[in-house]
């Protein structure tokens, strides 16, 4: 089953991020960390390109990322003219004072009452865009949930006399690649309806026995060899008991939430699916 990830609602949304971006003069880019290319969104970084204007990346959730793998997709980010990458975890607010630090040192011509920094924030949805805005702002101003897309207006905030900064509702792009559509899915960027559980659990499988086959070893008990996708649903079923079908078969479907679950909440360990050299080298 193919992956439908673009609602209609994103395609205005798209053209007024787009508008917005020409009285930009920086740009916060909310990152996953765990994939932090899949969840850059290309018609923005081309946009941003064109426009010239410089970048914060962000690789949020960075608590949650395989450290090894962040520190060299900010190595990555960090060669690239104009571009400042900095690894957070927007759940500490203590992190923040670090976010508009960098934000000054990219514009230092900026942030006087006469000449503002005028800032905004993108990102897909679920990247923790809501969480880092509500810390920065300091009180609540948008809902934080698991659902993708839930703000779907953009909202202005003047931050003190120098500073303001556009907030902009999570968008995706049209003609994702369904390898990046995959990732997504297993991040939750893409909505629960949109997909289906057992492919995106299988590519997740193969990734993670791949890269990570002592993490699954220490969540799921020892792998047999070989051990592929199909294999590792199925000790995943048979281990947790889950209820046989009625055709005798184990539930893999059960197994596949059991699987994304345990990926998004951190249960088997620190976890990145994309790695630089991945970029030059496309599996
Ligand atoms: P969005 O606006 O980009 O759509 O994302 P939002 O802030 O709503 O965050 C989506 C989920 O990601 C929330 O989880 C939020 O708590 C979590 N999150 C945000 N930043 C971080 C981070 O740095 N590390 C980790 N591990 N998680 C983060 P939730 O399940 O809805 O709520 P909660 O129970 O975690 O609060």
């Amino acid at each position: 089953m193919s992956i439908n990830w673009y609602p209609g609602h994103m395609v205005t949304a798209r053209s007024k991020a787009a508008e917005t971006m020409r009285k930009t003069d920086l740009v916060i880019e909310v990152l996953d960390a765990r994939a932090p290319h899949a969840s850059c969104n290309p018609v923005f970084e081309r946009l941003r390109l064109a426009g010239q204007r410089p970048a914060l990346k962000l690789l949020n959730k960075s608590d949650a990322a395989d450290p090894e793998q962040t520190r060299y997709w900010l190595q990555h980010y960090n060669r690239q003219p104009g571009v400042e990458a900095i690894a957070l975890c927007a759940k500490k607010p203590s992190e923040l004072p670090r976010v508009l630090a960098a934000c000054r040192t990219l514009r230092p011509d900026r942030g006087a009452a006469d000449k503002p920094l005028r800032m905004m924030i993108l990102g897909i949805p679920n990247v923790g865009k809501s969480t880092l805005m509500n810390a920065i702002l300091k009180r609540h101003v948008a809902h934080v949930g698991d659902e993708p897309a839930i703000t779907k207006v953009q909202m202005f905030h003047r931050l003190g006399p120098g500073m303001s900064l556009v907030d902009t509702p999570g968008m995706l792009w049209p003609g994702m690649a369904q390898e990046t559509a995959s990732k997504l899915a297993a991040l939750h960027s893409i909505g629960r309806a949109a997909y289906d559980d057992e492919d995106v659990a299988l590519t997740l499988g193969r990734y993670l026995l791949r890269h990570y086959p002592e993490l699954l070893a220490r969540r799921f008990g020892v792998l047999p060899r070989p051990c592929d996708e199909h294999t590792l649903l199925g000790l995943i079923a048979a281990g947790r008991s889950l209820a046989k079908k009625p055709g005798g078969g184990q539930d893999v479907a059960r197994a596949s939430v059991a699987l994304l679950n345990d990926f998004r909440t951190g249960a088997i360990g620190r976890i990145t699916l994309e790695t630089v050299d991945e970029l030059a080298a496309p599996a």
